[in-house]
């Protein structure tokens, strides 16, 4: 064992940090029910995220979805043990709605609550894979808004390896989607392009490539590839996919020679991966396969629990200190990451 003091008894979470409405039910490592909303569909026309009318829609579906969460847990509210909310970091409107909403309910039904680091749900996210990762391990966070490598000694204090200096991974992912034409979030449709593409058409700045560093750039990538679609506007359905193969294998490539080399340097045995970006396929097989020639162990999440849930918040809960009722009421979101990496 490697935690200390699970929560005990069943507990919800709520996640609200940028485009997902989310609420799950957790009990130990059991995920009794995860219900995730995405407003995908509504930033889609506006090419990214609008802060605003994030904040708007959570408001809208944030008791809905917890209503939905604890319907199929087959449990009421009063049998929540405790409340779990990202507080951290995110869009603040849209940190609100969940902050506000898990304070009021721990409040009523006189419960203590758990204020979650979101990017501690990405690295907890693997804690709920099935065969349990036991620590030390090196951590990959790959998200639309975070890209870092943590070594993980004590999943209450991971410690900052390295992070992006300029755009985060997904941002990268999401912003060659759109020169290519494809939609919002563009993750999942880069990847389907990419799979009928060529890896090696075309050769693509690789961010901090061949220094042992563990920091990571994607800006000179992206910036390529706004080049070369500038300078072939009627490329063929084929050579489109060739340069969407070639600009994941950019980015993706960077991920696991990192995340492997760090694993190697700190000499620890597992590797873990989280953050939306780790549900690709491409990313995945390269981690695997890459894991398996050095004799690594590797947990790695589901593909729903890589993306935005509220089971990841769960997670990371067992790991947040408890703020015993009514203590929190005073408690605020914060739209930034600690300086030092994640707030304990
Ligand atoms: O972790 P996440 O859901 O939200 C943040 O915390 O940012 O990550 C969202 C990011 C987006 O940039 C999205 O395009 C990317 O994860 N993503 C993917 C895939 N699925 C989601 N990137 C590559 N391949 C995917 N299959
Ligand atoms: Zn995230």
């Amino acid at each position: 064992m490697w935690w200390t003091a699970m929560i005990d008894g069943p507990f919800l979470a709520i996640e609200t940090s940028c485009d997902e409405t989310a609420a799950a039910v957790i009990n130990g490592r059991d995920i009794l029910s995860s219900v995730v909303a995405s407003q995908a569909d509504i930033h889609t026309r506006y090419g990214g995220v609008v802060p605003e009318i994030a904040a708007r829609h959570h408001l809208g579906t944030v008791n809905v979805v917890i209503a939905a969460a604890l319907e199929e847990a087959g449990l009421p509210m009063s049998g929540m043990s405790a409340f779990a909310v990202t507080q951290r970091p995110g869009l603040i409107g849209a940190l609100l709605i969940g902050v506000s909403t898990a304070k009021a309910l721990a409040y009523v039904h006189r419960r203590p609550l758990y204020c979650v680091d979101h990017l501690l749900g990405h690295i907890c996210a693997s804690w709920l894979a099935p065969t349990l990762l036991e620590t030390p391990f090196v951590s990959l966070i790959a998200s639309g808004g975070h890209t870092r490598l943590d070594l993980v000694t004590d999943l209450a204090a991971p410690v900052v390896l390295g992070s992006t200096i300029d755009d985060a991974a997904g941002e990268a992912i999401d912003k060659g989607a759109r020169l290519l034409g494809l939609g919002y979030p563009g993750g999942p449709a880069l990847e389907a392009l990419a799979a009928q593409g060529d890896p090696s058409a075309h050769a693509f700045p690789i961010g901090l490539g061949g220094k042992r560093v563990r920091d990571f750039s994607f800006a000179g990538v992206k910036t390529s590839l706004l080049y070369v679609v500038r300078a072939e506007p009627d490329m063929s359905d084929q050579r489109r996919a060739d340069i969407a193969a070639s600009y994941q294998e950019a980015i993706v490539g960077p991920l696991a020679a990192r995340l492997l080399d760090a694993a190697r340097e700190h000499r620890v045995s597992a590797v873990s991966m989280g953050g939306g970006v780790a549900a690709n396929g491409r990313l995945r097989q390269l981690v695997t396969e890459g894991a398996a020639r050095s004799g690594l162990r590797v947990a790695m999440p589901p593909r729903d629990l890589c993306t935005d849930n509220a089971a990841m918040i769960g997670a990371a809960a067992h790991f947040t200190p408890r703020v015993e009722w009514p203590d929190y009421l005073h408690t605020d979101a914060v739209p930034t990451a600690p300086p030092g990496g994640i707030a304990v």
